[in-house]
């Protein structure tokens, strides 16, 4: 029984019930998610994916409860020797409706058809990283515990939120982009879009001599600052000035040469 687990396996048994209620939840969430996202068949597949990882996720959990002797409930409450099993059924029976009543209530977000998707994408992204969160505890304590089977389990279910999670946060501008598209007239995004380029271009031709200057003015005179550090700034200066100069003189000195060579052969 439940009741008989030791403190070593009631907490083992509380942190996988707490990442298996979020996995039955999330099978709810997913598979309403997956209808409204007909218009995108390459989203629509990784969550599909998705869905079949979470079934397995919770199938996975709910054996490894059973092995060390708990039993499986989508409720995220403290150890079952601490709660009641008749509580623990009925936060069960309350999550799975609120779940349920996720898909509704997620059909009725945003302004149009892309926005609605793009909610949905960050709802998800939150999701997984709570699971993220939850299967890295549940790795760290089952390490801890001397528990290689859970760590094993735990590692291998994070790997695949991670995926999940690096998948919609390369959707999600994807999915902004479209809502741009679907809801704001050309006209405006250009005036938008330009704008902010145009200043950001301007601050970066302001911002490059700055940095320039505060560079050399930083760099160099600390480089220098061991033997002279005014001096040789102002031998360069004067050298980098000179050399156009110096460039200049020399035609005047051929052509003052040249001038001599036509007086005397004149
Ligand atoms: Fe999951």
């Amino acid at each position: 029984m439940a009741d008989d687990l030791n403190a070593r396996d009631s907490k083992l048994v509380q942190y996988l019930n707490e990442a298996y209620g979020k996995e039955k939840e999330l099978e709810a969430a997913l598979q309403a998610h997956i209808k409204m996202a007909a218009s995108r068949a390459s989203y629509k597949k990784r969550l599909q994916d998705h869905l079949k990882e979470t079934k397995a996720q919770a199938k996975g959990l709910e054996r490894r409860i059973k092995q060390l002797g708990g039993k499986a409930e989508a409720g995220n409450l403290p150890g079952p020797d601490v709660v009641s099993s008749a509580a623990t059924a009925a936060t069960s029976a309350a999550t799975t409706a609120m779940a349920a009543a996720k898909g509704p209530v997620h059909a009725l977000r945003g302004t149009g058809e892309a926005e609605k998707l793009l909610k949905n994408a960050k709802t998800e992204l939150w999701n997984e990283h709570e699971e993220i969160g939850n299967y890295l505890a549940i790795e760290t304590l089952a390490d801890a515990l001397g528990d290689k089977d859970t760590s094993k389990l735990a590692r291998e279910f994070r790997r695949q939120e991670e995926r999940m999670a690096a998948f919609l946060q390369k959707l999600i501008p994807t999915l902004t982009k479209a809502v741009v598209t679907e809801e704001v007239p050309a006209s405006q995004r250009r005036t938008n879009g330009s704008r902010p380029a145009k200043r950001s271009s301007r601050s970066r031709s302001r911002a490059k001599p700055a940095k320039r200057s505060s560079s050399s003015a930083r760099a160099k005179p600390a480089k220098r600052s061991s033997s002279s550090a005014r001096a040789k700034p102002a031998k360069r200066a004067s050298t980098s000035r000179a050399k156009p100069a110096k460039s200049r003189a020399k035609p005047a000195k051929a052509k003052a040469a040249a001038a001599r060579r036509a007086s005397s052969s004149s």
